[in-house]
């Protein structure tokens, strides 16, 4: 069901130290770091080969990252994202299955303008899972 990993996301406590460790340790192409108010993150892109690494740093009051930051001070990936081509098809499988889908079940607009969803990580081995519609 599910098809390429469209990203990793880590958060990060510091987005220019990583988005320099990856720059110049690394060796990649690391993006300038975006806001995005709606979903209380600043994100910094790095685009690998085959997939992306996606930095999170806390925005705002709320951000739903911050309480992962404060459990992980130095940081800690976050969580992986899986690209599907029918999202319904795909929760609707989910919870079919016994997995338990995050919020109110009803896809959101994603980072990337694109419909996604969220898994309880208790359901994926400690690992939260988004599902992105490509
Ligand atoms: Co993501």
């Amino acid at each position: 069901m599910i098809g390429r990993l469209n990203h990793v996301a880590i958060a990060v406590p510091d987005l220019e130290a990583a988005a320099a460790r990856y720059r110049d340790a690394l060796g990649v192409k690391v993006g300038a770091p975006q806001d995005e108010p709606d979903h209380g993150v600043t994100v910094v892109f790095v685009e690998l080969d085959n997939t992306k690494i996606e930095f999170l740093h806390p925005l705002g009051e709320n951000s739903p990252i911050a309480p992962f930051l404060e459990r992980n001070p130095s940081g800690g990936i976050h969580h992986v994202c899986y690209e599907v081509e029918d999202i319904m098809a795909a929760r609707d499988r989910l919870i079919a299955s016994g997995a338990r889908v995050l919020g109110d079940g009803q896809p959101k607009t994603g980072a990337h303008g694109k419909p996604v969803l969220f898994l309880h990580p208790k359901d994926f081995d400690g690992t939260l899972v988004e599902l992105e519609q490509v």
